[in-house]
């Protein structure tokens, strides 16, 4: 094991500790109710109840038994709850007539989600900083889905996208028209919008004056959707956004003077507020494209507590990438092992994004501005449906980006 994989499983719990501390218990009933958790049966252990009550250390033992076996219960089926459900496969050959374009696809989430919804047939557009981590990517796409199906998929693409780059953003539509990607496709079918940053230790402006985590979660996606809505299939579309649990940390909801850190930086407020960010324009999307009559879906959703690199921006990329190759220790891996028990493999944690994005979720009736969470529709704190700040913030966010919605 890395330490830099260990190191994220660390500060992962702390999210996963984190995020639950700020649930609402109404969040965490529709959680509970959400997520199936199998019953486990003590009866065996109960099944010798009437020898046990022969003598005092029968009675221990028999009670200890019957502890032990509820304490393991317990751990068990909390450790399946955080797990959530096998991960989702669309079929093959299920999205073949799809073009999705996925944003952060090199890596983490939006990597896993290429890999499964390629498998499923779909001509992909994976985003990346960095056009030699899209290339590596864009080949281990077409490796796995080789893998699994024995077939190839050849459409998988790669095109370079910086959020934190107004400039690289509005740009990015014409870069995809004339991409051999949208030859065969005139249209797109699914936008996730699924890049981000997490807990940036200091406050970081961009080139284009904004603070990095506003920009990098809520801003960029917001100006790359503008440029992407005329191209969006007029038959039906979704619009996927990556948000998070973490939203619940805004839960006072967003301070309109404080968008961008100008009176205050906290690095987990700023990330919760631009999870927050993402379902107030998941809303007032919908809302816009429902009264303009256009066959959009937009949709949120939370993962989980993922096993991926996302928290290398909290100690800083360079330190992260410095720390791959060390190894940890047996005793660190012992203290790593709370860590892996409340987060979800990678696999489990794109589950919902490649549900959404492979069009499941019932009609879009049901789906159209909702936030899901283990592929199922959660409900929402008031911060999270206040239509208000939504209407604010879209415009706001045109100001800022220097872009109009044509909605
Ligand atoms: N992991 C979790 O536990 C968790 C929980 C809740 C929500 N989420 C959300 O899930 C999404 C994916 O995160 P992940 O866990 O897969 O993290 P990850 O492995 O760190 O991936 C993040 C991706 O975003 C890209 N990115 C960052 N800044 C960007 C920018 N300015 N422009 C373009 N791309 C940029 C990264 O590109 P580079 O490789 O070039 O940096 C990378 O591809 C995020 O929105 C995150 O908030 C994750």
């Amino acid at each position: 094991m890395k330490l830099s994989s260990a190191l994220s499983f660390s500060l992962l719990l702390a999210t996963a500790q984190e995020a639950i501390a700020f649930t609402p218990s109404s969040s965490l009933a529709t959680q509970k109710k959400t997520q199936k958790i199998p019953s486990f049966s003590i009866s065996p252990l109960l099944a010798s109840s009437s020898d046990v009550e022969e003598s005092t250390d029968d009675r221990r033992g028999f009670l200890t038994k019957v502890l032990g076996g509820a304490a393991a219960t317990g751990i068990v089926a909390n450790g399946i709850s955080v797990q959530g459900p096998s991960p989702y496969m669309p079929p093959v050959n299920s999205l073949n007539d799809k073009l999705i374009v996925i944003t952060g696809g090199n890596t983490g989430l939006g990597l896993e989600s290429a890999k499964r919804l390629a498998t499923a047939g779909a001509t992909i557009v994976l985003t990346s900083r960095s056009v030699e981590k899209g290339e590596r990517a864009v080949q281990s796409v077409k490796d796995y889905v080789m893998e699994q199906t024995g077939q190839a998929n050849d459409n998988i693409y790669t095109l370079p996208l910086d959020l934190c780059n107004l400039e690289s953003v509005k740009s990015f539509p014409e870069k995809l028209k004339n991409s051999p990607a949208f030859q065969n496709r005139q249209s797109i079918d699914v936008l996730m919008n699924n890049a981000g940053v997490m807990a940036v230790p200091d406050l970081q402006i961009t080139q284009d004056g904004y603070e990095k985590t506003f920009q990098s979660n809520h801003l960029g996606h917001f100006a790359l959707t503008a440029g992407l809505e005329p191209l969006l299939n007029p038959n039906g579309s979704r619009v996927v956004n990556v948000s998070s649990m973490a939203h619940l940390i805004a839960s006072k909801g967003l301070d309109m003077e404080n968008l961008n850190g100008e009176k205050d930086y906290q690095p987990w407020n700023a990330y919760g507020l631009s999870k927050l960010e993402n379902i107030l324009f998941t809303k007032e999307l919908q809302k816009r494209a429902d009264e303009a009559g256009k066959k959009i879906t937009a949709v949120a959703l939370h993962p989980g507590a993922v096993r991926t690199d996302l928290p290398r921006y909290i100690v800083g990329e360079d330190k992260f990438v410095s720390m791959q190759d060390a190894q940890p220790s047996a005793a660190d891996i012992l203290k790593l092992l709370p860590a892996f028990y409340f987060t979800k493999s990678v696999d489990r944690g794109a589950s919902t994004q490649i549900y959404l994005s492979a069009f499941q979720g019932g009609s879009e009736e049901n789906v159209k501005g909702k936030f899901f969470f283990n592929m199922k529709d959660m409900k929402l704190n008031p911060a999270a449906l206040d239509m208000e700040k939504a209407k604010d913030l879209w415009k706001v966010s045109e100001d800022m980006a220097g872009i109009k919605f044509n909605l």
